[in-house]
C-alpha cells in the first residue's frame, strides 16, 4: 500500500474536527480582539488619571510650599527697631534701640554701607542685634497730613481793608521766596518769620490761606494745639519733624495757627502737662534759631491772645515781624460788606453805607454773619431779593448774639 494513500484522500470525518478548530480560533481571535481593544481604552482612561494625579500633586504641592512659607513667616522673631548713632568701620556700628540702650553690632554684609548715617532707622536683629535692614524715615502721619495737598480757593482779593497787611505779609513771605537776591544786593536777612495778631474773626488765618492759594511753594498747616501732645518729648519732636519736612519740601511755608497753645507764658507752677508744652515750645524756639538755617523755609504763625504769649516768642529775631489785623474802622467794614455782598440781590433801599454806620465795632466774621443771614431770612421768606428789614433783622441777631458771648468765633473748620 502507497505510504501516501491517506493523506491524499482525507475522509468527510477529516474535515469536520479542522472547521470547527477553524470556527473556534476566529472566535478566540474576536474575542482577544475585543480585549485588546479594552484594554486599550483602559489603558487611555488610566494615562488621563495619572495626569489628573499629577496635576493634583502638583497643585498640592504648590500649596505646601505656600503654608511653608506662611509659617515661616509667622514664626520669625519680630526685628527691634534703633537709630543709627556713630560708623566705628566698615561692620561695625553702634546703634540706640528703641527702649534707648546703646550696642556696638555688627552689620550684616549685603548692606550697603553709604545708606547707613547716625540718624538712620535700622531693623536690628533680635537675639544678636546685627543690623538686618535699613529703613526708610517714617514722618508722623500727623506731620505728614500737614501738608496741603489742595490749596484753598480764598485769595487776597476776598479779603477787604486789610492792604496794608497784604503788602507787609507780601513783603517778608513771598518776596524773599520768590527774590532772595534783593535782599542780599542790600546784606539783609530776609525775616523767617511773620506773627499775625488781632481780635478774633478778623483774618487772620483767612490771610494765611490767601498766602496759601497764591504762592506755588508747599505750604505745610498746624493748628497748635495739635503739637501739645500726651507723652513726654512727642510734642519736642513734632515740631523738629515739621521743620524737617519744611526744609526737605523747601521752599516751603509753614503755618502754626492758634500759637499760643504751646505759646503761652511759662509758668514756675506748672503741672507735667504744662512742662511738655513747655518743651515743644523751646524745641520751637531752637528751631527758628537754628543752628540749620531755615533758608527757602518761611514760618506765619497767628494768634488772638499776643498778651499771653512768651516774651522769648516776640524778641526780635524769632518772628521778624509782628502783622496785627485789628478790628475793621469804617472804610474796612465798607469794603468787607462790599466783598460778602457781591453777588447777593439786594432792594434799593438796601444802603452799604447805612451798614456800615450801624455796624461800628463788628468784625470780619460778624460782618459776613450778618449778609449771611440777611440772605438767609430773605430765602426763608420766599423773596428773590434781600430787602432793607432783613439787614435790619440779621444785624439784630448777630448783636444779640454777640452780646451772650456767641459770635466771633472763627469757624472750627479752619481750612474747608
Ligand atoms: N478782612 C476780611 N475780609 C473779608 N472777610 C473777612 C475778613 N476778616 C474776616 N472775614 C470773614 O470772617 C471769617 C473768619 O475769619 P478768620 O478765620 O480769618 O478769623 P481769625 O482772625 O483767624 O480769628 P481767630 O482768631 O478766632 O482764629 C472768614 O472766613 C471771613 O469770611
Ligand atoms: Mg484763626
Amino acid at each position: 500500500m502507497p505510504a501516501d494513500a491517506d493523506a491524499v484522500a482525507p475522509s468527510e470525518d477529516d474535515a469536520r474536527p479542522k472547521r470547527d478548530a477553524d470556527s473556534l480560533s476566529d472566535r478566540a481571535l474576536a474575542e482577544l480582539e475585543r480585549d485588546y481593544k479594552d484594554l486599550r481604552e483602559q489603558a487611555q482612561q488610566l494615562l488621563t488619571d495619572r495626569m489628573h494625579l499629577e496635576n493634583e500633586v502638583n497643585a498640592q504641592k504648590d500649596k505646601i510650599r505656600r503654608l511653608d512659607e506662611d509659617i515661616r513667616t509667622l514664626r520669625t522673631p519680630p526685628h527691634v527697631i534703633g537709630n543709627v548713632q556713630d560708623i566705628i568701620d566698615d561692620e561695625h556700628i553702634v546703634v540706640r534701640s528703641s527702649n534707648g540702650t546703646v550696642f556696638l553690632v555688627s552689620v550684616n554684609r549685603r548692606i550697603d554701607k553709604g545708606s547707613l548715617k547716625p540718624g538712620t532707622r535700622v531693623a536690628l536683629n533680635q537675639d544678636t542685634l546685627a543690623v538686618v535692614e535699613v529703613l526708610q524715615d517714617a514722618w508722623d502721619p500727623l506731620v505728614m497730613g500737614a501738608e496741603l495737598i489742595e490749596r484753598p480757593t480764598t485769595t487776597y482779593a476776598d479779603m477787604g481793608g486789610v492792604e496794608e497787611q497784604i503788602m507787609m505779609i507780601k513783603e517778608s513771605i513771598e518776596l524773599p521766596l520768590k527774590d532772595p537776591d534783593a535782599f542780599r544786593h542790600f546784606g539783609i536777612d530776609p525775616p523767617s518769620g511773620v506773627l499775625l495778631v488781632g481780635p478774633p474773626g478778623c483774618g487772620k488765618t483767612m490771610l494765611a490761606k490767601a498766602v496759601a492759594s497764591s504762592t506755588e511753594c508747599t505750604f505745610i498747616r498746624l493748628v497748635a494745639s495739635e503739637l501739645a501732645q500726651k507723652y513726654i518729648g512727642e510734642g519736642g519732636r513734632m515740631v523738629r519733624e515739621l521743620f524737617d519736612l519744611a526744609r526737605e519740601r523747601s521752599p516751603a511755608i509753614l503755618f502754626i495757627d492758634e500759637i499760643d497753645a504751646i505759646g503761652a507764658k511759662r509758668l514756675d507752677t506748672a503741672t507735667s502737662g504744662d512742662r511738655e508744652v513747655q518743651r515743644t515750645l523751646m524745641q520751637l524756639l531752637a528751631e527758628l534759631d537754628g543752628f540749620e538755617a531755615l533758608g527757602d523755609v518761611k514760618l506765619i504763625a497767628a494768634t488772638n491772645r499776643p498778651d499771653i504769649l512768651d516774651e522769648a516768642l516776640l524778641r526780635p529775631g524769632r518772628f521778624d515781624r509782628i502783622i496785627e489785623i485789628p478790628m475793621p474802622n469804617e472804610e474796612a467794614r465798607k469794603a468787607i460788606i462790599k466783598i460778602h455782598l457781591k453777588g447777593m440781590p439786594k432792594t434799593r433801599d438796601v444802603s452799604i453805607k447805612g451798614l456800615v454806620e450801624k455796624t461800628g465795632g463788628f468784625s470780619g466774621a460778624e460782618l459776613k454773619a450778618m449778609c449771611v443771614e440777611a440772605g438767609m431770612r430773605a430765602i426763608r421768606a420766599g423773596h428773590d431779593r434781600a430787602s432793607k428789614a432783613d439787614f435790619t433783622k440779621a444785624l439784630k441777631d448777630v448783636k444779640n448774639k454777640r452780646d451772650t458771648g456767641a459770635a466771633g468765633e472763627a469757624p472750627p473748620d479752619l481750612w474747608t
